[in-house]
């Protein structure tokens, strides 16, 4: 167990273009070749029988939420169809301390519009300095229900993530002790490691020593993006759980590179080839306690998606739910879908399920596609699954 290696150097991103989906008409004429990028199951979408749907009410185990203006513009998108969400702490500077997750935890319910309801459920972010006495104070008084570990420099807002994992030790043997989760983004940062590797080589060097040194530290894999992760979980018993994207289970890297530079399908850990894609799908279709809906929505404003250096994260909050009927459905699993969005994530955080309900009911005609969410700062684009969605959503 050590260091992720050295984080690499970022760019401040500035400026903007426009770019979406289907390829722009720029695109194509500066030489990006219109390629069929509509999934191969899309293309076999079967006519089920089945046209209702009625599900627990869904939570999101991985959830990005920011804070202020884009806060208040989010918060509805999700709140809207789920009942409760595992809140990220990456915000900057980063909600590190006990008080400083009660302080955001009331600025997300201050930001909730009258008549919704909704529980944050809230992390700390794992620092070099954390304070072992303070992570279980928050634990024990009910408000913190995860603590997040963020190797320096792997993704948004990371920076003040570790470094050297032997410095949190003290942090991580306490959460053992408590029972309290460490939520992982499980990637090594070497600049040496190719990034679509990155996930694989963390858990070989970095997840497996970890866990044979602290076996009581209950962990959460975050948004599993290959089939080396979806084995792995599957191979960890009851301490061990895995989040999946809505996005991974729809794209793979050639939606992100061929035929144009996509930026709205750009996020971290990056789409993988189309193998590991399929892999994400039977592991969430399985029914596997182990595997629950995270969705890593996480909101960039165009601006800075759409740019010479793009921000990484797909905004799914407002069609998730009708992207993950379409998925199951796909893979004849639409019987399994209350396990992955509604009671494998509350099992695994020792949780009881939610008891309101929602209802799923599929259109004739294809739903319209949303909108891009308005905020004070500018718009932010809403991820296109790239084939027509029919799932409608009556909470
Ligand atoms: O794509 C991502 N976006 N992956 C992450 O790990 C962070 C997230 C964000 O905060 O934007
Ligand atoms: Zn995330």
């Amino acid at each position: 167990m050590g260091t992720f290696g050295p984080a690499p150097g970022g760019s401040t991103p500035q400026g903007a273009t426009a770019r979406g989906w289907p390829p722009s008409a720029d695109c194509q004429a500066s030489g990006g070749a219109e390629i069929p990028l509509e999934s191969p199951a899309a293309l076999r979408y079967p006519k089920d029988t089945m046209t209702e749907l009625t599900l627990r009410r869904p939570d999101d185990w991985h959830l990005h939420l920011r804070d202020g203006a884009m806060l208040k513009a989010v918060l509805p998108e999700t709140a809207r169809h789920f009942a409760r969400a595992i809140v990220m702490p990456n915000l900057v500077p980063p909600v590190v301390t006990g008080d400083e997750a009660r302080a955001y935890r009331d600025r997300i319910l201050a930001a909730l519009p009258e008549g919704m309801a909704f529980e944050p459920l809230m992390t700390l972010y794992l620092t070099e300095t954390t304070d072992p006495a303070d992570v279980a104070a928050a634990h024990a008084s009910g408000l913190v229900k995860a603590v997040k570990l963020y190797p320096a420099g792997a993704t948004t807002n990371s920076q003040s993530g570790v470094r050297d994992l032997s410095k949190v030790v003290p942090v991580l043997e306490k959460m053992a002790d408590i029972g309290l989760p460490l939520c992982v983004h499980g990637e090594v940062t070497a600049a040496d490691v190719d990034i679509f590797d990155r996930e694989a080589v963390f858990i070989d060097s970095v997840l497996d020593p970890l866990r044979r040194q602290l076996p009581g530290l209950r962990v959460v894999m975050e948004h599993v993006t290959t089939a080396e992760g979806v084995a792995y979980a599957r191979s960890g018993g009851p301490d061990l759980g895995a989040t999946i994207t809505t996005h991974h289970l729809v794209i793979n890297r050639n939606h992100i590179l061929a035929g144009g530079i996509r930026p709205h399908y750009y996020c971290l850990p990056v789409a993988k080839r189309e193998s590991h894609r399929l892999a994400l799908r039977a592991a969430a279709t399985s029914g596997d306690t182990c595997f629950f809906l995270g969705t890593d929505s996480a909101p960039h404003l165009d601006a800075l998606k759409e740019h010479a250096c793009g921000c990484a994260g797909c905004f799914t909050a407002t069609n998730t739910l009708s992207i993950l009927a379409h998925v199951f459905e796909e893979e004849q699993a639409l019987d399994r879908l209350e396990a992955f969005t509604s009671l494998n994530g509350p099992a695994f955080y020792g949780l009881p399920p939610n008891t309101t309900r929602v209802r799923l009911v599929r259109q004739s005609a294809p739903l319209p596609q949303p909108g891009k969410i308005a905020t004070s700062l500018g718009p932010v684009t809403v991820f296109d699954p790239g084939f027509a969605l029919y799932w409608k959503v009556e909470p």
